[in-house]
């Protein structure tokens, strides 16, 4: 039999929550499709902080360098500042991983009210390809003249021939098994350096991609395109920054963050690639059994097809979206009043 090693980081506030319905769905569909999934827990988080003041032990990316998947909850807790959190737990991982693409499906579900009128499921359906591993998110800079009327922050973006290239590649033919139309978001009228760097890029990659449409927005007039007119889309890409925001403000027009899934992938498999949902810890509702875990179930989802198991993966997102589209069980998050537990046992229900 079959058997994928994942390491799970289960993090902080609803983190575990989501995580415990994500593998019970994904050990059901293992059993119907013959094969097994063995789980090592991690409790790399604010709370390990807390105690010893790492968010990981100093070998940890070791300890899970050669798992076949890392599913993780959400990091993030009141206390300890969220820099701290991040590059002490995700950054590292997604670069030492070679994690350079975040994949963010943006899907309206049936069943799932939209805040915006123009998303309607079966029309919206589109996924953002964010850079996940230099751009905007760079530790390079400095705060200088501290205290005087001088004081300054200068933050240097860091963009890499090598690491837009291998993201638009990715973004690419990622659009020609799909759509076969691709949207570039940029800034290069204010941004003058990067910005332009990334769009001759981009047009270098689609000259060798004649069979997608493409064309590039500015991220500002892309964020309101979004809101107005998401059907049009099929494959956004952009860079660390813009893709964080973009992938967001899209995940809320198809129904909230609660729902939302995103994988890292290091599409060369020479490193594992990480799966989570979207959100962070939710503080305000944590230990409360109130977290939609959606966004987990989906990610989990993706593991599946990214382990070769998309014939597993099918199986337990169709079984969400049909709780979904009946609408008696849903979230708080969704206009509902099921339980993270009553949710969960509604999809395994529906599961062989
Ligand atoms: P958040 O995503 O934790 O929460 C934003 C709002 O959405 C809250 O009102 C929350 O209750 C709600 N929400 C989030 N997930 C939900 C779910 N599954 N079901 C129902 N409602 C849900 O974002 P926030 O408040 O900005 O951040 C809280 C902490 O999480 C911070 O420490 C932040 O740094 C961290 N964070 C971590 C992320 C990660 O691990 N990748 C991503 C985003 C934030
Ligand atoms: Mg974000």
């Amino acid at each position: 039999m079959k058997r994928y090693r994942i390491a799970e980081i289960p993090g902080d506030g609803i983190g575990a929550e989501v995580l415990a319905p994500a593998t019970a769905a994904v050990d059901r569909v293992a059993r119907h499709h013959g094969f097994a999934v063995e789980y090592d827990e991690f409790d790399w988080s604010c709370e390990r902080y807390a105690h010893t003041g790492a968010m990981m032990p100093e070998d940890g990316l070791d300890r899970i360098r050669h798992h076949d998947a890392i599913l993780l909850g959400a990091v993030g807790w009141p206390g300890v500042p969220d820099h701290v959190s991040l590059w002490g737990l995700l950054i590292p991982i997604r670069r030492e991983f070679h994690q350079y693409v975040n994949l963010r499906p943006i899907t309206v579900l049936e069943g799932v009210p939209s805040p915006v009128t123009a998303a309607r499921p079966g029309e919206v359906d589109f996924v953002v390809v964010r850079e996940n591993n230099e751009g905007e998110y760079s530790a390079d800079g400095g705060r200088y003249d501290r205290g005087t009327a001088d004081e300054r922050a200068v933050q240097e973006s860091v963009f890499t021939r090598t690491g837009v290239e291998r993201v638009l590649s990715y973004a690419f033919d990622l659009a020609e098994r799909r759509g076969g139309r691709l949207t570039s978001a940029t800034k290069s009228n204010g941004i003058v350096h990067t910005m332009p760097f990334w769009d001759e890029l981009v047009a270098e990659r689609a000259a060798s991609h004649s069979g997608v449409a493409w064309d590039q927005e500015h991220i500002d007039a892309l964020a309101a395109k979004v809101v107005l007119d998401p059907a049009r889309f099929d494959v956004i890409v952009g860079s660390n920054l813009f893709g964080d925001i973009l992938s967001d403000l899209a995940a809320a027009v198809a129904g909230g963050i609660g729902i939302a899934p995103s994988a890292n992938l290091n599409p060369e498999r020479e490193y594992p690639s990480m799966f989570e949902p979207v959100h962070g810890s939710a503080p305000d509702i944590a230990g409360k059994g109130l977290a939609n875990p959606l966004g987990a179930l989906w990610s989990a989802s993706m593991m599946l097809d990214h382990l070769g198991e998309a014939e597993a993966g099918g199986q337990l997102l169709a079984a969400a979206r049909e709780v979904l589209a009946e609408g008696t069980v849903r979230t708080g998050d969704l206009g509902g009043s099921a339980s993270t537990d009553e949710f969960a046992a509604e999809v395994l229900r529906r599961l062989p």
